[in-house]
């Protein structure tokens, strides 16, 4: 049996915005991880994901880097970073950092040096420059469109005041790409990897990991109106797809891979199996298992997985192609149904009308969910998922059952998505609101000020960890049995065989870890094999029949 921990670990993703704020400044820090570590430990996790606590001028949250190998006084100091990560060490929980190549911040000395210098100087050469078309170059290179809406170009102006070239940025106008064919850009990532690794990291979950190379002569592309904004599909249509969609210019480029091969042998020098996780939104699966060829990365973000509506046909088809897809190149799969960028799944898998990936939603959405159907759907679902061979990752706030935050009041909001659409799509920021802690603290525990970067929902007080805890019956319960069952049982390294005999809309199979997984998607209430002996139930389940939204693990 191999002991790489990656293989079956189970990670936790941290926000560090929103997590927990020992400062009292309304924005969660990185002395407020530490400080709540011991919940994590409780709760079972085997490692935590940082999303990005770099220097920043947060224009996307830290997704717009300014210095890769700095905190940003927001969350702390390099020494706040080492305390944390040393406690987690401590605490038997290993850590990934966010590592940010695709783009930095406009406020980047680099991108400033760009700027400065004239068209065709080697600043520019580290971003993607070009001249613009029409007769005075007023029109933007290509026709491309940015992940948050609008235009993916902006135009500069020379030091004379006189409009000049055009910078590209998949994303916000404060994001310039990179252009990864020059060596110097190669040459600073080496850098950065090695400042993390040196200072004990565990590995990197690598932003946009699909995006780094962009197709020669920047061709005009028009994406398909159904695609989600990051090259995923829709919320509610089964997550992958018979054939390869056409690949767009800006996406899964193949020499994204010799970039990931020389990473990968960089971190091989390190001793302590570190790994490399892509964030890569790229269909089908047999093409994402590219990313994790074996002297590539260690493991891709199973996007498929997230995309599939709370459905028993398409989730055994999204299961057998993803165990397929990652074992023909040696690899785990990996398993995840919430993140900082879709829709919270207790809210999610009860939407009733579509959803794009990166859209949001809020107040004036059309098929909002019922609360109540949304988080049993989505303890159904965690429990299926948890049962799965492989990793999964968890968003801080699910093993509470928090639903998205939908009545943000419109001046609330801060993901450039709102802004870049004119209010037309929500975002992300949804799913990003501080997390409650303690139900009679000011700001619910999140930190000592009834502070927070996001308003809290005045409802949240029963989602709480502190009223969770000792309740048996709670998300958090449910969460915790899960993961120390999956621990003691190694469901992570389990083989899945699927049991016939179910209806189509029961998702039922039996792990090597010993027990028999059935999860009832539909809307009919089943009858449990005589005898079951039921060891975790998602929602509670009598005289053996099964209700519907409820997933038990019954002893094999
Ligand atoms: C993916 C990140 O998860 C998202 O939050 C961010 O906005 C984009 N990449 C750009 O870095």
């Amino acid at each position: 049996m191999t002991t790489e921990w990656w293989r079956s670990a189970v990670i936790y993703q941290i926000y560090p915005r929103s997590f927990a704020d020992a400062n009292g400044d309304g924005m969660g820090d990185l002395a407020g991880i530490t400080s709540r570590l011991p919940s994590l430990q409780a709760l079972g996790i085997d490692a935590i994901w940082l999303s990005p606590f770099f220097t920043s001028p947060q224009r996307d949250a830290g997704y717009d880097v300014a210095d890769y190998c700095d905190v940003d006084p927001l969350f702390g100091t390099l020494a706040d970073f080492d305390a944390m990560l040393a406690e987690a060490h401590a605490r038997g929980i290993r850590v990934i950092v966010d590592l940010v190549p695709n783009h930095s911040s406009d406020q980047h000395v680099w991108f400033q040096a760009a700027l400065a210098a004239p068209a065709g100087s080697p600043e520019r050469a580290r971003y993607i420059f070009r001249d613009g078309l029409g007769a005075n170059g007023e029109l933007p290179p290509n026709n491309w469109e940015s992940v948050f809406g609008g235009g993916m170009w902006t135009r500069t102006t020379d030091a004379d005041g006189t409009p000049g070239q055009w910078y590209l940025h998949i994303f916000d106008t404060t994001q310039p790409d990179f252009d990864w064919t020059n060596e110097d850009v190669r040459e600073e990532f080496r850098r950065i990897l090695r400042f993390w690794l040196d200072r004990g990291v565990d590995g990197f979950r690598v932003d946009v990991a699909h995006g780094l190379i962009k197709a020669d002569g920047l061709p005009d592309y028009t994406p398909p109106a159904e695609g989600g904004s990051m090259g995923g599909g829709t919320a509610l249509e089964p997550g992958i797809t018979a054939e390869a969609p056409a690949t767009p210019p800006y996406w899964a480029q193949d020499g994204v891979h010799e970039i990931y091969r020389d990473w990968r042998s960089l971190l091989d020098e390190y001793s302590g199996d570190r790994i490399l996780a892509a964030e890569a939104w790229v269909d089908p699966l047999e093409k994402l298992a590219r990313w994790v060829r074996p002297d590539e990365m260690h493991q891709s973000f199973n996007f498929a997985y997230l995309e599939t509506p709370w459905n028993a046909a398409a989730l055994r088809t999204v299961i057998d192609a993803s165990i397929a897809a990652f074992r023909s190149v040696g690899a785990p799969s990996t398993w995840v149904l919430s993140n900082h960028d879709v829709v919270r799944h207790a809210s999610r898998l009860a939407l009733t009308a579509e959803n794009l990936q990166g859209h949001g939603i809020g107040p004036k959405t059309t098929g909002l969910p019922d609360p109540v159907v949304g988080l049993r759907r989505a303890r159904a679902a965690t429990s299926v998922m948890l049962a799965l061979p492989g990793s999964s990752y968890l968003y801080q706030g699910e093993e509470l059952g928090l639903p998205e935050a939908i009545d943000l009041p419109d001046d609330a909001r801060q993901d450039p998505t709102w802004f870049r659409t004119n209010g037309e799509r929500y975002g992300r920021d949804g799913c990003r609101v501080p997390i409650p802690w303690e139900a009679d603290a000011p700001s619910y525990g999140f930190g000592p000020s009834a502070r927070s970067w996001l308003p809290q929902p005045a409802d949240w007080a029963h989602f709480a960890r502190d009223q969770q805890v000792d309740d048996p019956d709670s998300t958090l319960s449910l969460y915790t049995d899960l993961l120390r069952l999956r621990r003691e049982h190694a469901l992570g390294l389990s083989e899945l065989t699927w049991l016939p005999g179910y209806g189509d809309d029961i998702v039922a199979f039996q792990t090597s870890g010993g027990f028999v997984v059935i999860g009832n998607a539909g809307s009919e209430a089943i009858s449990l094999p005589d005898g079951a002996e039921i060891v975790v139930a998602s929602s509670p389940v009598s005289d053996s029949i099964l209700p519907p939204d409820t997933t038990v693990w019954l002893r094999a």
